[in-house]
């Protein structure tokens, strides 16, 4: 599957997700149900709740570790596997911070200046965000290589930062002679939702930094509240087209036809092909009978598992033993290979 002919370990799935605010259909859609799929395909999986990242800016340390909890409650619930799948905390697992330093070392200040997350959420005043909110990407690039994986499950948003990644993989391998050493990781951005809008503002991604809950379905989002925001997401008075390329420049529209199509696993083209010529007034229920369908479980059980956080550490505990277990002998060789002691 990867393009590099040199690397010849096993496949390895490797993504993440901040615990900053609860999880939403942006990421559901985006990567949890790929992250699900992936699974299945006899690949190891290792998906980790990204609490570093969670800290490159300010955030309230007294409630981060129940955001840890509640992220990985969110990708269970979701249908990953914890005996399938690893599912940890990065802050576990000491090898990504170390990777990470190497790493920032390998990467050029010049690539980190073209990263668009980072103009997004430094905002105006660049000069006092955190330098950990500059390096975000090379933690990244540390978290799937310290794997060597093959595959990143992720939304679209993400594939900057993939990019990087196989460029720091490629220097590294380059800058110490060691050609084949890591694999240069692929993005797995598939489906109809690689690429959800707010509900508000067809124009800007479903986000959990967005301050209106309504511009958002969040994965505890109750069925009455589920349905209550579809009913209120900005569309516009016209009816869906007959096809897709007559939808012309109707973001709205657009994005609840491809979060239908999404939560359907079918494409937006099919979802056009059924709801052609109908208004948002026929549209919308559907949609929210669907989505309320599809979540409904996902929040029950969701709801089930922070319910019981000694459940949720032990299972956090085991994936980071897990987790450890591979990263720990990559680091080791990195580490001689860079000609560090220990
Ligand atoms: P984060 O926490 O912002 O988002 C987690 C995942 O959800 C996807 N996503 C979306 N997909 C579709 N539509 C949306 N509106 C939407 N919003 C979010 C993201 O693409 C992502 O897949 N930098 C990462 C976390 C990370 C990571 C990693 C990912 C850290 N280390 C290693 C993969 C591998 C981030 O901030 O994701």
């Amino acid at each position: 599957m990867t393009d590099i002919q040199t690397y010849s370990g096993p496949q390895r799935i490797l993504s993440g997700m901040q615990p900053t605010g609860g999880l939403h259909l942006g990421n559901y859609l985006g990567a949890l149900v790929n992250w699900v799929k992936l699974q299945e395909s006899g690949a190891e999986c290792f998906y980790c709740v990204v609490d570093m990242h969670a800290i490159t800016m300010p955030h309230a340390a007294a409630e981060l570790p129940d955001k840890v909890r509640g992220a990985a409650a969110a990708y269970i619930a979701s249908g990953v596997d914890p005996e399938k799948s690893a599912v940890f905390a990065q802050s576990a697992v000491p090898a990504h911070a170390e990777l990470a330093w190497i790493f920032q070392c390998v990467a050029r200040l010049g690539w980190l200046e073209r990263m668009t997350q980072f103009k997004d959420k430094a905002g105006k005043d660049k000069e006092r965000a955190s330098v950990g909110l500059f390096t975000y990407p090379v933690l990244q690039a540390a978290d799937i290589l310290v794997y060597k994986a093959t595959h990143v499950p992720v939304g679209e948003d993400q594939k900057q930062h993939l990019e990087l990644s196989r460029d720091i993989a490629a220097r590294f391998m380059r800058d110490y002679d060691c050609e084949g050493f890591f694999p240069l990781p692929d993005p797995y951005i598939q489906g109809a939702g690689t690429r959800i809008m707010s509900l508000k503002d067809g124009s800007k991604k479903m986000s959990k930094s967005d301050p209106s809950d309504l511009s958002r379905i969040n994965l505890s989002d109750d069925a009455d509240t589920i349905a209550r925001k579809i009913k209120k997401a900005k569309t516009d008075p016209e009816p869906l087209p007959g096809s897709l390329e007559d939808m012309g420049d109707r973001p709205e529209a657009l994005n609840l036809v491809g979060i239908y199509a999404a939560l359907e696993g079918s494409t937006a083209e099919k979802v056009i092909s059924e709801f052609g010529g109908q208004g948002f007034g026929a549209f919308k229920p559907k949609l929210a009978e669907l989505a309320v369908e599809r979540l409904s479980p996902v929040a029950n059980e969701y709801a089930r598992l922070i319910a019981d956080p000694a459940e949720m550490d032990r299972i956090l505990t085991k994936g980071a033993e897990r987790a450890r277990a591979i990263a720990d002998p990559v680091i080791k060789e990195v580490k001689a290979r860079v000609g560090f002691w220990g």
